[in-house]
């Protein structure tokens, strides 16, 4: 009976870890995106891509605060893809 117990707590430390360490690998991979790879991945998702130029950069300011609660995405996320959308203008 106890074996039974370290064994079923020993593969579920093991789940845990596995999960964990997958978390952190995908956190990794998320943060290395550019602004451009995260704006065409992610603002497409509701409505069509907007244009790097249809809006100017204070514009593109305020749309990132408001699109950043919309898509539910981190400040560094939107930072990166806010410069990405004002550099092309
Ligand atoms: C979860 C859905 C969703 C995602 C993801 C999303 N948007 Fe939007 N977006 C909307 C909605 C809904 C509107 C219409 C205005 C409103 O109701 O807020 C909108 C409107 C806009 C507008 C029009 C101007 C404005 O502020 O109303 C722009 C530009 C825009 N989005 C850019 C983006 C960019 C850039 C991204 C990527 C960071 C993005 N959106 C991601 C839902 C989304």
């Amino acid at each position: 009976m106890k074996k039974l117990v370290i064994i079923s707590t020993l593969s579920l430390s093991i789940t845990a870890i596995a999960i964990l360490s997958g978390c952190t690998a995908q956190r990794e991979v998320a943060a290395q995106k550019s602004g451009a790879e995260l704006w065409a991945q992610n603002c497409i998702r509701c409505h069509n891509i907007p244009s790097p130029t249809a809006y100017n950069n204070d514009e593109w300011e305020t749309i990132g605060l408001h699109m950043r609660e919309r898509a539910n995405m981190t400040n560094e996320q939107i930072g990166k893809i806010v410069e990405f959308l004002q550099a092309a203008n």
